[in-house]
């Protein structure tokens, strides 16, 4: 007979926490930077992922979803395939004078992408770079299906008609948030918390009581925001864990899996609903293999809401669903990141060889 033990699991490092004074408190995820060999090709799988190009010279792609942003994905061409950051916008002249001051902030200067808007150019303590704006002006918001009308349960809401979605790539509507893999996990979490002003919704913690994952949501005071819009993954070295994209509802999670599959791109995990944040997602590979999630009807919370502490396991990311496949959370086996890697074993104070091997044993 199996005994199910409730133990309480309890988070035994100081971040990420909440900052009563935060020097910032971003309001939005505004946009992520990429840098691609061959802008036409990183073009083809982000238009059919669902995104919509706003412009593209010879060196630079910008695209957005439908929501009213003026871009959340910008792309420069450049030698070798890498995620560079991050862009938030904080609502303040004030909060962004005061980011500007912290050490290797460039000053205040126009930003001068779609949008405008001032911005200071930050590195966090993991090397992505963090581009924060103020006074970014937003754009027509895009035409875009409504979510199908459902029978659900005793409430029919379509009598004679048939569900019928368009077989097209499923509207992006907005960049929603993105998981970061970094090895100085202590600091990098406290720039985000202790500068940005970001606060925690859940934590999973690893037997020692240390984050392996926390999901971190702006702080809007009554507005709800979404679940995270940063994830902190414990990792070997820094990198891109994944990039998340909301969709109107389930069926075009679906209709996004079925014209990637048949466009012939690489599936990386879904469909499924995760347990933290509750998405139905569906995440696919790009030709670098940065994972790119579909996802919709996310949890909504207000800042009131304290953080959740729970034990990590591959189990307890989804509830439903395929399994989580091993290749989703791999390190990369390259000569250069196992020499990252054993670089920030020795170095990282959050690294050691016995997590290492718990990470391996729950992952690998
Ligand atoms: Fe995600």
């Amino acid at each position: 007979m199996t005994v199910l033990v409730d133990m309480k699991v309890t988070l035994s490092t100081a971040e990420p926490r909440r900052h009563a004074e935060p020097t910032a408190r971003a309001i939005e995820l505004t946009h992520l930077v990429f840098e691609r060999p061959d802008l036409s090709r990183a073009e083809a799988f982000l238009r059919d992922f669902g995104l919509t190009v706003v412009t593209r010279t010879d060196d630079v792609l910008l695209l957005r979803g439908t929501a009213p942003s003026a871009y959340g994905y910008r792309v420069h061409r450049a030698g070798k395939a890498r995620f560079v950051g991050l862009g938030l916008a904080v609502a303040s002249r004030d909060e962004l004078l005061r980011l500007s001051r912290l050490a290797g902030a460039t000053p205040i200067a126009p930003a001068t992408y779609p949008g405008g808007g001032e911005q200071t150019v930050l590195s966090d303590p993991s090397g992505f770079v963090v581009e924060v704006l103020h006074g970014r002006q937003s754009a027509e918001e895009l035409p875009t299906r409504e979510p199908l009308a459902l029978n659900v349960g005793k409430v029919a809401r379509r009598i004679n008609h048939g569900q019928r979605p368009p077989v097209v790539p499923p509207a992006v509507i907005r960049l929603g948030h993105v998981a970061l893999e970094v090895a100085d996990y202590q600091a990098t979490a406290r720039f985000y918390t202790q500068h940005l002003g970001l606060v925690p919704s859940d934590i999973q913690v690893l037997p020692d009581g240390s984050p392996a994952v926390a999901f971190l949501r702006l702080d809007r005071g009554a507005q709800p925001t979404d679940h995270h819009t940063l994830a902190l993954v414990q990792g070997l070295e820094p990198r891109l864990n994944h990039s998340a994209y909301e969709l109107v509802d389930a069926d075009a999670v679906g209709m996004g899996q079925r014209v990637l599959r048949e466009r012939g791109y690489q599936h990386a995990w879904g469909i499924g609903r995760h347990i933290l944040g509750s998405q139905i997602f569906d995440y696919w590979s790009d030709e670098h293999g940065d994972k790119h999630e579909h996802y919709c009807d996310g949890d909504l919370f207000t800042a009131d809401t304290p953080p959740g502490v729970s034990a990590v396991s591959r189990e307890a990311m989804a509830q439903w669903g395929q399994p989580m496949p091993s290749s989703f959370t791999r390190p990369s086996l390259s000569l250069r990141a196992l020499l990252a890697a054993a670089r920030n074993l020795r170095r990282s104070p959050d690294l050691s060889l016995e997590k290492v091997l718990t990470l391996a044993r729950l992952f690998g």
